[in-house]
Parts: structure tokens; C-alpha cells; sequence
């Protein structure tokens, strides 16, 4: 199984909304994706009711460890399990980010968001898993101008920034009052392409820090 922590210290900056749109891209995908919520605000849960599809798995953390949570998605088969971190918790940052394979570090555009991306690299960089994360910009503006400040100020730190970034446009909180993503309610649509290209930049791109165990059917394909 892999674990891809959703992280910021800033509120608001579309953690919940790449959880949710990864986790659909992956099952899209055909892999057994998950979600664990591990922000108080049980954002993703209320996505969930509000679903009617019953994938991707959506588990609370409750009064378990990350660990334990965890442990349970991949004793119900998860692959893939991204999981949502609250804002300004840098003890639950910090586990959220212990535990993962890959860190996805969101950001806005805007000097007051980015700098709020050093704490959190910090903590990354300490881990050594700078090289198995990586930073998406998103809400970002059609015009380009602000991007390409946002990408010049985030060359300073070591994790990668993803070529794509997801633009800020209605169809996503649409999509989630519906309990959808944009992939599902906007198939053809801008925001439909940049999440499957942020999802694929990540997937080519970045390392993640364990590989997975091989799994039965790779040991018999080895030992053909
Ligand atoms: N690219 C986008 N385009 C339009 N709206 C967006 C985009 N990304 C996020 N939003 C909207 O911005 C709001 C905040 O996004 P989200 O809840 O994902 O942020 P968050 O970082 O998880 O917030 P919190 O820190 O409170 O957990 C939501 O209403 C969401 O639908
Ligand atoms: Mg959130």
C-alpha cells in the first residue's frame, strides 16, 4: 500500500479538494484507493455522505492511531490511501507525515501562502524525504503571471514543484456538493485534465520513500 499525506500549515488551501481528486483519479485508474480523514473537521467524511458511489473507502481516525487506521485500510485490500491533515496541527502533520510514502505539499499562488510552505517542508526535509515529495500549486489564477512568481519563490525549497497546476475554477466545489469530484461531474472539462496530470506527474515523478512490498503474483511473474 501506498501512503500519500496531504500536507499544509495554511487553512484553506485545497488539501481536502486533492485528496478527494486524487483518491477518485486512482480509482479511476482501477486501484483500490482510500481515504483516511485525519482532520477534526471530518471534511472528507461529509463528502462521503453526501456520495452516493461507494468507493474510494473513506476511513475516520476515531480515537486510533494513524498507524492503526491505516493498518485497517490495508487489511480491507486499500493500494493507494491519501490522507487528509488538519491546518495548523503540527503534531498530526508531523505523524501524517512519518507515515507516508510520498508528501504532497499544497500551496496557493500568493506570498501569504507561500510562506507558510517552509514549516512544513521543515518537518519533510528532517524526515529525509525531500526527494519523496513533492509541491502542487493550487487555485491558481488562468493568468500566468502569478505562477510564475509562485514557482520561482518555491525553487527554494527541495521538494519538486508539479509542472501542472490545478486552476481555480467553480466545477470543483460544484462537484462536491454533490459529493463528486470533477473527473466524475466535468468529465471533458480544464479541471478534469490538470488533476490527471498532476496525478500522473506524481506516479512518474516522484519516489516514494519504501517501495511497496512485492506482492504474490510479482514473485511468481520474478520467478517464471
Ligand atoms: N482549484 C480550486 N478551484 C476552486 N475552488 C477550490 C479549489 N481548490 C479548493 N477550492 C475550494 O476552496 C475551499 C477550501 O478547499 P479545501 O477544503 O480543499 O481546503 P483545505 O486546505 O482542505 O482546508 P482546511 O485547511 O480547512 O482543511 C473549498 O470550498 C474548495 O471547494
Ligand atoms: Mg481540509
Amino acid at each position: 500500500m501506498i501512503v500519500y499525506s496531504v500536507l499544509s500549515r495554511k487553512g484553506g488551501v485545497g488539501k481536502s479538494l486533492l485528496v478527494r481528486s486524487l483518491a477518485v483519479q486512482a480509482l479511476i485508474e482501477g486501484k483500490r484507493a482510500a481515504i483516511l480523514d485525519a482532520d477534526p473537521q471530518q471534511t472528507i467524511v461529509s463528502w462521503g455522505k453526501r456520495r452516493e458511489a461507494g468507493a474510494p473507502l473513506i476511513v475516520g481516525v476515531g480515537g486510533r492511531t494513524i498507524r492503526d487506521a491505516l493498518a485497517e485500510i490495508e487489511g480491507r485490500g486499500g493500494e493507494v490511501v491519501f490522507i487528509d491533515t488538519p491546518p495548523h496541527a503540527e503534531p498530526i502533520i508531523n505523524l501524517a507525515a512519518e507515515v507516508a510514502d510520498i508528501c504532497l505539499l499544497v500551496t496557493g499562488p500568493y506570498p501569504e501562502d507561500l510562506e507558510q510552505v517552509g514549516a512544513v517542508s521543515s518537518i519533510v526535509t528532517a524526515l529525509d524525504k525531500a526527494s519523496a515529495s513533492a509541491i502542487i500549486l493550487n487555485k491558481t489564477p488562468a493568468k500566468a503571471h502569478a505562477v510564475t512568481l509562485a514557482r520561482s519563490a518555491l525553487t527554494t525549497f527541495k521538494s519538486p514543484t508539479c509542472p501542472t497546476t490545478i486552476t481555480q475554477l467553480v466545477g470543483h466545489p460544484y462537484a462536491s456538493a454533490e459529493g463528486l469530484t470533477v473527473q466524475e461531474r466535468e468529465p471533458d472539462s480544464r479541471a478534469t485534465k490538470e488533476i490527471a496530470a498532476v496525478w500522473k506527474w506524481i506516479n512518474t515523478s516522484v519516489t516514494p520513500s519504501h517501495r511497496p512490498a512485492r506482492t504474490p503474483s510479482h514473485r511468481a511473474r520474478a520467478a517464471a
